[in-house]
């Protein structure tokens, strides 16, 4: 399929932000976005990138009403030399058309929607931002655009594309957070929707994150639904621990997003020799290795923040301080080698990066 490109015309076009350093995340958008659509019997069509615009929706439409959507989150990066790398980006869209599946939608064919991402980026290369720390989010979305009132899988889609330069998360930066262990909601059961990458599983999140925050906590740690004991993932991270040398995570058993990040630092960790294990562990346990010192490092990992050291765990109101309240060593090693891939800055034995211009 050809990609058809419509140019912003010069009145169309935005003022870029000033000051890199104050990018915040996630309320700046290019000049550009990508969009194709797709309807039962006939497939994907109509691929093309477009002035960034407001979509017209049918107030029937299936994803209003039914939750069908889906998305992805990823990013490219500017090396020194201006040279533009994506990383890992075939990953995305290979969780992408896990999420559709999970949710009745149609499947994407990942090269060619790479080769529409990349497009979009070059259309708009000069938004990606130069500085250390920042990078061009990418946010590929898919939703159900049939206008239909009655639950079933739609017969009508919107793929769509939308980029912006985007600075930290977290306020905190590199700066450990604070997390409360949530032990009355829960975001997602064995069985569920968790594991895709969809709205539902964020809207459900968001009284548990907001009740936190409130008592100063930056994040919720989720626990399993079915016990409320085994410790899953935080808000828009998976979580990694360091007990007795050993590097835990939650093994992927379908109520936890499988990030890339995630299997970046298990490759990494497993590469350097460390002692990596995908396990449950029980929230007692952890608090047990807190209380003991034998925790001696908590962080989480995503494309977001890249790696989010943890400070603090706050479990049935009492607080549980990891690592002096600092960045571990650990933590720090795995942002600079994962950052430096990234950024183009060293080699790359995993073959996560790949150069676009
Ligand atoms: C719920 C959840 N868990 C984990 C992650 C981390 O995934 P990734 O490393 O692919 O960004 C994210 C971020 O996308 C997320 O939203």
């Amino acid at each position: 399929m050809e990609i058809k490109v419509i140019a912003a015309r010069p009145e169309q076009l935005k003022p870029k932000p000033a000051d890199e350093g104050n990018l915040g995340f996630g309320d700046i958008v290019t000049d550009h976005m990508f969009l194709m659509d797709w309807e039962k019997g006939k497939g994907w069509f109509n691929a093309r990138i477009e002035p960034y615009h407001a979509l017209a929706i049918d107030p029937a439409a299936m994803a209003l009403h039914y939750g069908q959507e889906i998305f992805e989150g990823l990013k490219a990066y500017r090396g020194k030399d201006g040279s533009i790398y994506l990383f890992r980006a075939g990953e995305n869209y290979v969780r992408m058309n896990r999420s559709a599946a999970r949710l009745c939608m149609p499947e994407l064919d990942i090269d060619f929607v790479l080769e529409g991402t990349k497009k979009l980026i070059l259309q708009d290369r000069e938004w990606v931002p130069r500085s250390r720390g920042t990078s061009l989010y990418i946010r590929p979305t898919m939703l159900a655009t049939e206008p239909h009132l009655g639950v079933r899988p739609a017969n009508g889609y919107l793929f769509f594309i939308i980029i912006g330069p985007v600075g930290a998360y977290y306020k905190e930066g590199l700066n450990p957070v604070k997390i409360h262990v949530e032990d009355r909601y829960v975001r997602a059961a064995v069985g569920g929707t968790g594991e895709a990458k969809t709205a539902g599983n964020y809207a459900a999140s968001l009284l548990a994150a907001e009740e936190a925050k409130k008592k100063g906590f930056t994040q919720v740690l989720w626990l399993d639904a079915a016990h409320r004991k085994y410790v899953e993932e935080v808000g828009t991270m998976n979580m990694f621990f360091v007990i007795d040398g050993e590097v835990i995570t939650a093994p992927l058993t379908g109520s936890i997003l499988p990030g890339v990040t995630r299997d970046s630092v298990i490759q990494i960790v497993k590469h350097w020799g460390l002692k990596m294990t995908e396990k449950s562990l029980a929230i007692e346990d952890l608090i047990g290795a807190a209380e003991s010192g034998r925790l001696k490092e908590a962080f989480g990992t995503g494309t977001a923040a890249v790696i989010s050291p943890v400070g603090q765990i706050t479990f049935r109101g009492k607080d549980f301080i990891v690592a002096g309240g600092k960045m571990g060593d650990l933590s720090q090693r795995l942002y600079n080698e994962i950052v430096a891939i990234q950024y183009g800055e060293k080699e790359d034995p995993y073959g996560w990066r790949a150069k676009i211009a």
